[in-house]
This record gives structure tokens, sequence and C-alpha cells, in this order.
């Protein structure tokens, strides 16, 4: 493994024990977040893209008043070479994550997305029920140049303090499913990222 990503993943393991939460600058390079944004689904205008919902399976709904994102899920074995080198970092984060706090993780669930201008997602935990299988939420973003007056941060609700983190090109925000509320603040520009789950058990989505 490179070093410093070895050195970033020892760094999100001591985030995750100590805070629940960590943060990687660059896990995906320059280059490989142009090549995410040449795919045809980011290219397409939402066209491969659902509306996302709340809950799972018959019981989900969707209500713009809470999220307003777009989602199209990847299914791993599928997935445009690009896809496959963030995938394959992710595995190694979860190798590292597992043999460090002990932790079963097995498999990841990700769905590309699209925040549309002025669209949020209320203050929410990922984990929808207590015996979900997501542990940590894993969120890359895909936005070059993002300035701060253009809003669409991600919000976290940390204990007292609660901070934000915008989300620019490159960035990896992991946090732990079951414990951290957080929320996506509207911003003035569509708002892209690589949003996922690192499971304890494996995904559907390799049935897709
Ligand atoms: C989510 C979510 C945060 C973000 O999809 O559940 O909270 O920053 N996303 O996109
Ligand atoms: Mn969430």
């Amino acid at each position: 493994m490179e070093l410093s990503l070895a050195h970033n993943l020892d760094r999100l393991v001591d985030g995750l024990a100590d805070q629940g939460y960590a943060i990687i600058d660059n896990f995906l390079s320059t280059n490989e977040v142009d090549a995410i944004l040449q795919l045809d689904e980011f290219k397409g205008e939402l066209l491969q893209f659902q509306k996302a919902g709340i809950g799972k399976n018959s019981g989900k709904q969707i209500n713009e008043s809470i999220r307003g994102d777009y989602i199209h899920w990847i299914n791993p074995a599928m997935a445009a070479p690009v896809i496959q080198v963030y995938l394959t970092k992710l595995n190694g984060l979860n190798k590292h994550v597992n043999q460090s706090l002990f932790l079963s993780l097995k498999d990841y669930e990700i769905h590309m997305t699209v925040y549309p201008v002025g669209s949020y997602y209320h203050r929410h935990l990922d984990q929808f029920k207590p015996d979900d299988h997501r542990k940590l939420s894993v969120i890359c973003y895909l936005n070059k140049d993002w300035q701060e007056a253009e809003g669409g941060q991600l919000k976290i609700y940390h204990k007292d303090d609660n901070f934000s983190i915008l989300p620019i090109a490159g960035r990896l925000v992991c946090f732990r499913s079951d414990l951290l509320e957080h929320e996506v603040l509207p911003a003035t520009r569509n708002r892209l990222s690589l949003t996922g789950w690192i499971l304890d058990q494996h995904s559907d989505l390799r049935h897709l």
C-alpha cells in the first residue's frame, strides 16, 4: 500500500475510534474525479438517476421535504474502471479498519448522488433501525472548486459542538452510521458525490 494512504488510514482509524468520524482529503486524485465526472451517468442530466427515498423496500417513501437528492446505485461487478479504482481504495479502508478496530466489515453499498440546486437532506441518522447492517457511512465528494459561499455543507451534530464540512472534490468523509446525526445543507450549485455504507454483511447490490 502507498505510504501516504497507509498514513491516512491510520488517521482515519484514530478519528473513528476517538470521535466517530474522520476526513481524508485527496482520497481521489483530481484525475480520478475528472474521470468519474465524465461517466455517462453524471453526464446524462439525471436520466439514469432515481429520486432517493426514506426507509427500505416496501416501507420506502419519497418525501421531498426531508431529502431532495437523486441516486444511482452502483453494481460493483459492472462498474466502470475508475469506479473500480474507488472500490479498491474502499477495500483497503475496510481491511485497515477491520484489523485496527476489530470490526467485521464485509462489504459496501454505494450510489452516485446528485443534489440539485436548492435541495437538501434534513438532520438524520443513516441506520434506519437498530439491527441495520450499515456500520460506517463513507462519502466522497466530486465538486471542483467548491466555494464556502455555495453552501452544500455536510453538517455533523457531534455532542455539543456541531461542525460543517465542505463537499470539495476528492475529499472522503467517514463516520459511524449508528452514532452521528447529520444534515446536508442546500447549495447554489449541483452537488455531486459517491455515497456509501460499509456493511457487516454482504450487499444485495451484487445481484443487481
Ligand atoms: C446521506 C447523507 C451526506 C452528504 O446520503 O445519507 O447524509 O454529505 N449524505 O452527502
Ligand atoms: Mn446520511
